[in-house]
């Protein structure tokens, strides 16, 4: 099993300042961090990152919303990295989050909702080469 998986503080959390407490949440979970870095998504890297949604009604919104301000991909490294995230992070409603989880502390919606987590070991390489390329990446990664 990939230790890899990619974390998105997405635009309306680094919008209100959540940007340092999440990323204490996801330190003092155990996860490493491998790659980091603050962009401005553009429109076509948005609609390639979320390709797989591109059917789905809230597809052009998502674009929208990810576009709407600076995000902060982050590569990180733990034992079982995906579903370890995946549960830090709690549903992708946080009506329906877990207490305690990030998006639960942290989300406005269904929609503007903190943060990504992959939902794979496939897609964890992918997203991560989305964003990252060797150099950005520590050398043991
Ligand atoms: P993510 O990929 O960002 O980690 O989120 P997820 O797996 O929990 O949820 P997913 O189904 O992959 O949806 C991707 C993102 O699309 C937005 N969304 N809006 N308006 C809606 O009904 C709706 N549903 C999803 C959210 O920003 C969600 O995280
Ligand atoms: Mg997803």
């Amino acid at each position: 099993m990939s230790k890899k998986t990619l974390a998105i503080v997405k635009p309306d959390a680094v919008i209100n300042g959540h940007s340092g407490a999440i990323l204490d949440l996801i330190i003092k979970a155990g996860f490493k961090i491998k790659g980091m870095k603050m962009i401005h998504l553009t429109k076509s890297s948005a609609e390639g990152f979320y390709v797989v949604h591109k059917k789905r009604p809230f597809f052009g919104e998502l674009v929208e919303y990810m576009t709407s301000g600076p995000c902060i991909p982050i590569a990180l490294e733990k034992e079982n990295a995906v579903d370890d995230y995946r549960k830090l992070i709690g549903a992708t409603d946080p009506a329906k989050a877990d207490e305690g989880t990030i998006r639960k502390l942290f989300a406005k919606d269904i929609q503007s909702n903190a943060v990504h987590g992959s939902d794979s070991d496939e897609n964890a390489e992918k997203e991560i080469a989305h964003f990252f390329s060797s150099d950005e990446l520590l050398n043991n990664y």
